[in-house]
């Protein structure tokens, strides 16, 4: 077990919640744990974290989060393996998103090293939790929010930090259909697309219940300004295999958010000898490569929705149907590779896995 880096007060619930849990039927994000961490920003500095029993946060009606949308967050998953090790998967990523997204949102940073250590230190705490069934895992939910109790267009004075953990089973329980979307837009560039934040959700939530009416799972953004080019899914990032390279929007776009389960995905590729192109990724190119038979897979990739196959993809009036990868596709390949890495199954010579 790795050294204590802070001294935190921990707090716990008289009885604990855990023997209610229905391991065999895990709904995303409706179990939560039974502590969760706290840390209060005022007078200019970041207070002592403390871990506390789960519960309600006390909210003034006034709260400058709920008014003016200073709120991020992050996702992340700890996962258990056979020996009874517990691992946090490239938390370090997930820490520098995170103080990005502070930065664009004008609320106070800290120590990216800090950070891995309160979700580190708050996993321990609740270690039992972590799921041990295949496919399921312990999702990790930190986020920030103003507190201000005033109405007035100006970055918070205060502000709280919260983790909590829900053992979660899957996001998508089935391949995924999405809608190439060419009116609404997610994100323009300038804007706060690459943020992990709040309103991005929100502008996305009417869009999205519109294709969830004509039976896709999710929208596949395109660009604000001409709609030609494919940006991200909302809940994950796209990829695509055409012709046996890895193709992916590029994160340089400031509309796109960098995920980690993505960017491991073209470390992966990499590793592999299998060519990866990080760019812009047309409408028509998709199409094409539809119609020619070359796009020989289509997946998201996101910490919730881990690998997800695409098998539908509407566009317009119509929709092109995908085949379901094999065992050897890549998609499929990179998924059993990644499982069995966090799984403690196989080797893990770039230090991805954190052990709790
Ligand atoms: C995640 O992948 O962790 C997210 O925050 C996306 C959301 C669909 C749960």
């Amino acid at each position: 077990m790795k050294q204590d880096l802070i001294e935190i007060n921990i707090s716990h619930p008289t009885t604990s919640k855990i023997s209610q849990v229905d391991w065999d039927n895990l709904p995303f994000g409706k179990v939560f744990t039974d502590h969760m961490l706290v840390m209060d920003y005022k007078n200019g500095k970041w207070q002592s974290p403390e871990i506390v029993p789960f519960g309600p946060i006390p909210m003034h009606p006034a709260m400058s989060a709920i008014h003016y949308g200073q709120s991020i967050f992050e996702g992340m998953k700890a996962y258990s393996r056979e020996n009874g090790d517990v691992v946090l998967f490239r938390p370090e990523m997930n820490a520098k998103r995170f103080m990005e997204s502070c930065e664009r949102l004008c609320m106070p940073a800290f120590d990216e090293e800090l950070f891995v250590e309160l979700v580190r230190k708050l996993v321990e705490v609740d270690k039992n939790w972590v799921p041990k069934k295949e496919g399921a895992a312990l999702y990790i939910r930190p986020f920030i929010f103003g507190t201000d109790e005033a109405i007035g267009i100006k970055p918070s004075d205060t502000y709280k930090f919260v983790i909590f953990l829900c053992p979660v089973g899957a996001y998508y329980s089935q391949p995924v259909n999405v809608k190439i979307e060419e009116y609404y837009t997610r994100a323009a560039a300038g804007g706060v697309g690459r943020a992990k934040t709040a309103g991005n959700y929100a502008a996305a939530l009417y869009p999205a219940k519109k294709g969830q009416e004509n039976g896709y799972h999710q929208l596949l953004w395109t660009d604000a300004k001409e709609h030609k080019f494919i940006e991200e899914s909302g809940t994950m990032n796209i990829c695509f295999m055409i012709n046996g390279t890895l193709v992916t929007p590029s994160e340089d776009e400031d509309t796109i958010l960098r995920g980690t389960t993505k960017r491991t995905l073209v470390d992966v590729a990499d590793k592999w000898g299998i060519p990866v192109e990080e760019r812009k990724v047309s409408v028509e190119e998709i199409v094409k490569a539809i119609e020619d038979g070359t796009l020989n897979e289509a997946f998201g990739a996101g910490t919730a929705a881990t690998i997800a196959t695409i098998v539908k993809i509407g566009y317009r009036d119509g929709d092109f149907i995908l085949s379901e990868p094999t065992e050897d596709d890549f998609s499929m390949k990179a998924k059993k590779y990644l499982d069995d890495l966090k799984a403690g199954k196989t080797e893990d010579p770039d230090g991805w896995c954190l052990v709790v």
